[in-house]
């Protein structure tokens, strides 16, 4: 098992790598008091699926620690994560007899990690709360840095809140029967990392993609340790800092919002959004058109798109653009690359966004 310290002042936490999850109810019998996990319940959070193939090993490993359980299931996703789930998931909160000792364990991808996040967040005004993410996107970015919350109709992660959890647990294990589709999904952020802060995790990439799997361990390890040092440095994004992991995301939100959050996976939304801003960043001589290739060339061999499928009228995601929480007093500001390893914080104007929204249009 490897360690990694999200060291925040108010409210330090680990995520363990590499972490089999028959070893976690041993981990918090052993180490939980001092850490400040030592739940007496637990309400396992996750999807049908998941419960089945991983529900009794979960189990059992609780048990051992005498940690009683019990599970909420939730369908598999992005339109349940919404208020509605998080109604549901409170009263199972209720009936499962939750108290301020138990804790909710999310098992599952960034979905369940935060609606679930949002549920311990705010039920009795906050409960403990365990990570165990089950996709390749949660393993390296939604688990950790403590954003939880839920998409609007017309918002993605427009309600939220920061809610560290109190320990991260990783089992790759689990990723065997994750799909192909929502394993490149993963990609899309392990390739924001590359360009946002590691160079030399972008030069692995682009010597293994599509087959990675040989170096799957080494770097979720790289990327979570990327995450857990921005977001130490900035825990709620008020310091300029962790805005960088916004990469790709303001294009990539306001298309799942404008499909209503079901054409396009996350990642996938992601991965036009990068090519959406550097090709704004090309446009305004910040990166060269040669990296733009780079990451265009890194993204389609990981099996992700470069164009939407669909035209969605520009315009309508222009408008999007201004509902994006980094937006402020009605300007525009877009993460935008300016060499392999390194972006900027650049308010923009609305033709330049233009121009990134319709160099994605098919
Ligand atoms: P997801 O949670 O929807 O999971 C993807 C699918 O994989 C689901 O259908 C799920 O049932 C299935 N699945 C999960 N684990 C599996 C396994 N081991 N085996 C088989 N099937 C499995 O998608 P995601 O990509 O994990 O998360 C995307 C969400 O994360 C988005 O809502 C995004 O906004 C959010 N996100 C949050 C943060 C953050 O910092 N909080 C960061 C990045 C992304
Ligand atoms: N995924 C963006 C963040 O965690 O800040």
């Amino acid at each position: 098992m490897k360690e990694i310290l999200v060291s925040l002042k108010n409210s330090p936490y680990s995520i363990f790598l590499n972490a089999p999850l028959q070893r976690l109810g041993g981990f918090m019998r052993k180490v939980g008091f001092r850490r400040g996990i030592s739940p007496t319940k637990a309400l396992i959070v996750t999807h049908p699926f998941l419960k089945g193939r991983y529900g009794t090993i979960l189990q059992k490993s609780l048990s051992s620690a005498e940690i009683q359980t019990s599970f909420a299931l939730v369908p598999p996703g992005e339109k349940h994560k919404n208020l509605k789930t998080v109604q549901t998931l409170y009263e199972r909160c209720l009936e499962s007899k939750l108290d301020r000792s138990s804790c909710i364990l999310t098992f599952g991808g960034g979905v369940i990690g935060d609606t679930a996040g949002f549920v311990a967040a705010t039920y009795l005004r906050g409960i403990s709360l365990i990570h165990v993410p089950t996709t390749l996107l949660a393993m390296v970015d939604s688990s950790i840095g403590g954003k939880v919350g839920v998409d609007l109709p017309g918002s993605k992660n427009s309600v939220g809140s920061f809610y560290q959890p109190k320990l991260v647990w990783t089992d790759p294990q689990t990723l065997e029967t994750l799909p192909d589709r929502e394993f490149r999904n993963g990609l899309a952020e392990i390739i924001k990392y590359g360009v946002i802060k590691d160079a030399h995790l972008f030069q692995i990439l682009e010597k293994c993609v599509p087959n990675i799997k040989s170096q799957l361990n080494a770097v979720i390890a790289i990327c979570a340790q990327i995450k857990a040092r921005v977001v130490t440095q900035d825990e709620k994004e008020t310091h300029g800092v962790r805005e960088i992991l916004n990469f790709g995301h303001t294009i990539g939100h306001a298309i799942e919002t404008a499909t209503g959050y079901s054409d396009y996976k996350h990642g996938e939304a992601i991965a036009m959004g990068m090519c959406a801003a550097g090709e704004i960043a090309c446009d305004l001589n910040l990166w060269k058109r040669s990296d733009q290739s780079r990451l265009k060339n890194i993204i389609l061999r990981s099996g992700l798109p470069i164009r939407l499928r669909k035209t969605i009228p520009s315009r309508k995601l222009l408008s999007l653009l201004y509902r994006d929480k980094k937006s402020v007093s009605g300007q525009i500001r877009f993460v935008l690359p300016t060499r392999i390893g390194h972006v900027q914080l650049r308010t923009i104007s609305a033709s330049s966004a233009l121009k990134g929204i319709r160099s994605i249009q098919p």
